[in-house]
């Protein structure tokens, strides 16, 4: 639905009912599919045919809800977590292993700080912090040989600082590494970071997506832009066969969706973060309604702004 607004798609992305079918996306609340012999599900383990076996790799409410997000930023694909934690952290852990480095703004929100800063370091992934308002020369310094990834947020959570994101994306790709932004407070309703440049978006869904607080929840979106081909030597877990699962080369086998298959197939079937159907159709509900809940945020936060502007002190 790319050429549709984001009101129209924040409706109906992701799921379009045939004729009779439920007009409310169905929850598929089922860790198994049925199949009438093992050589098909042979080949769904093999990935040589598409479709579900396993919830934990995939399900087709989840699906549903990735693809209207993968719509809403523009991007080619998705793929849901059970937090935005888990997501920020696959999103970085699918590209790097020990002895890589990050280059991430320092006013990121204090878990993912201390995932990049502390956790990080402990799986052997060093990361050093640049300020968000620091010059495209002082970023560019902090990159090292191996540095795998920039990350930085569209608003900083809680500093409320506002990614230039152009800036980051060109330092980024003068780099030659793909430039990674956790998109949760603008939502793609006040931005799509994209159209700016970034390759690779994240959300805490259990924020402005969610908007009612009941379900906690994350979200990788690829742009497809970034070519992990070109720059093989660094990427090699995409472009190179992944020897846990039957020498599949992630670049070659699934083009321009690589990067999210790899996340599926790779880090949720052994870190397994899965959000449950039954959470995505609580944050279908209400991304249904984020145009209008973002559009009324915004009209608060200008009149508190305003007021504060006016007042005295
Ligand atoms: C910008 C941002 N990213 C990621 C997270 C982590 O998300 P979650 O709490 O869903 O794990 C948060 C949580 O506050 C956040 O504000």
């Amino acid at each position: 639905m790319s050429d549709f607004k984001v009101e129209t798609k924040c409706l109906h992305s992701g799921y379009t009912p045939s004729k009779g079918e439920p007009c409310a996306l169905p929850i598929y609340q089922s860790t198994t599919y049925k199949y009438d012999t093992t050589d098909e599900m042979g080949q769904l383990f093999d990935l040589k045919a598409e479709g579900y076996f396993y919830t934990r790799l995939q399900n087709p409410t989840n699906d549903a809800v990735a693809a209207k997000i993968a719509d809403l930023e523009g991007g080619v694909a998705a793929i849901l977590t059970s937090s935005g934690q888990a997501a920020n952290f696959y999103a970085v852990f699918n590209i790097c292993e020990a002895g890589d480095h990050v280059v991430a703004a320092s006013t990121i929100y204090g878990g993912t700080f201390n995932l990049l800063a502390v956790t990080f370091k402990k799986l052997g992934i060093d990361c050093t912090f640049v300020d968000t308002d620091a010059s495209p020369e002082e970023i560019a310094a902090a990159f090292r040989p191996n540095t795998k990834v920039l990350f930085a947020e569209t608003i900083a959570n809680p500093a409320l600082v506002i990614l230039d994101i152009e800036k980051f994306a060109k330092v980024a790709h003068e780099h030659e590494v793909p430039l990674i932004v956790d998109n949760t407070f603008a939502t793609p309703v006040n931005c799509r970071p994209f159209k700016w440049g970034a390759d690779i978006v994240t959300h805490s869904t259990t924020k402005y997506m969610d908007g009612h607080a009941v379900q906690v929840g994350g979200a990788i979106v690829d742009s497809g832009n970034f070519d992990w081909d070109a720059y093989g030597h660094k990427y090699h877990g995409l472009t190179e066969p992944d020897e846990s699962y039957h020498g599949v080369i992630y670049t070659k086998q699934f083009g321009k969706k690589a990067y999210i298959t790899k996340a599926t197939s790779q880090l949720m079937r052994d870190l397994g973060s899965i959000p449950s159907p039954t959470n995505c159709f609580l944050l279908n509900l209400g991304l249904e309604t984020l145009p209008l809940r973002v559009e009324r945020h915004c009209y608060n936060a200008q009149k508190i702004a305003e007021f504060l502007n006016a007042h005295e002190k």
